[in-house]
């Protein structure tokens, strides 16, 4: 039975496009012109959803990430936006309602890194972190959840409200030396994620997060560019291989879809084995 299926990604691939487990479900994700953003906007997309990509710069790869999702039968919109800015937030879920009906998903996923030592870190370096990462969750979150609450269930599209992934960090629970203002931004994802989980779960408005490892993404792209930089970073991953986009957007689709209909205030780790303390290994 097993050797006689295809292997394993094309068949997920063969699955997800049957099964379409998001179909007419609508979806915004922040930052979705690149990285991890953007792997999830199109999964969303092959799953059914329509989609809205937030980005805040480069119109040309945010529109073609639009287009590549419209290629899969589906609606999608590139909307520019600044996620930490409320005046550019409100605005954009009011044009997400006017063109797509509404708002079932929300992936909050934009985020930036300003590393500095912490006795050299400038307003600016802190505000701008704090302030995309987890002020930006905040208030995509608060839409999102107005949003849920006033359009009502639609229960032959989904069994629950509203659904919201949070994009944490292994740093949401391990210290980072050298980026303060980042470990502080996902620590704060963490308890902010969990206590909307609380404060919604009667509504069936399901909150999560996932917390990815290391991702091949321009974002730690110094931490595998060079052979002897990627061996560095393989002590911290006991898998041995450095995380894809795809590892992410896999997983959102499920906490997006009913496969996980019982999950609210989960962090879910998707990190090779970042967490288990692999200096340990061979220690202690
Ligand atoms: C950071 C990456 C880092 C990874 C593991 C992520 O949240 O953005 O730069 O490689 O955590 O440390």
């Amino acid at each position: 039975m097993w050797e006689s299926m295809p292997e394993g990604g094309a068949y997920w691939d063969k699955e997800l496009l049957r099964m379409q487990k998001l179909k007419g479900q609508r979806a915004l994700v922040t930052g979705a012109s690149s990285g991890i953003g953007k792997a999830i906007a199109i999964e969303m997309a092959r799953a059914g959803a329509d989609v809205v990509v937030n980005y805040l710069y480069g119109d040309d790869v945010a529109n073609a990430v639009a287009d590549e999702i419209r290629g899969h039968g589906v609606r999608a919109i590139a909307h520019r936006a600044d996620v930490s800015r409320e005046a550019d937030v409100v605005p954009m879920f009011e044009r997400m309602e006017a063109e797509l009906g509404g708002i079932d998903i929300l992936v909050n996923n934009a985020g930036l890194q300003k590393d500095a030592d912490f006795h050299d870190m400038t307003m600016e370096q802190w505000n701008t972190v704090i302030g995309v990462n987890l002020t930006g969750q905040f208030l995509c979150s608060r839409e999102a959840i107005r949003a849920f609450r006033r359009q009502g269930l639609r229960p032959e599209i989904s069994k629950a409200l509203g659904k919201i992934v949070c994009i944490s960090s292994v740093h949401e629970v391990i210290p980072w030396a050298g980026h303060v203002n980042y470990a502080a931004s996902k620590g704060g994802v963490m308890l902010m994620m969990k206590s909307i989980a609380q404060e919604y779960a009667s509504m069936r408005i399901r909150c999560n997060s996932i917390c990815p490892g290391a991702i091949r993404t321009p974002i730690n792209q110094g931490a595998w560019e060079t052979e002897e930089s990627y061996n560095a970073l393989m002590k911290l991953v006991p898998y041995k291989r450095i995380g894809e986009p795809d590892d992410i957007s896999k997983a959102a689709v499920w906490l997006a879809s009913d496969d996980s209909d019982y999950v609210t205030g989960a962090s879910i780790f998707v990190d090779g084995g970042m967490l288990l303390y692999p200096g340990f290994e061979n220690g202690g």
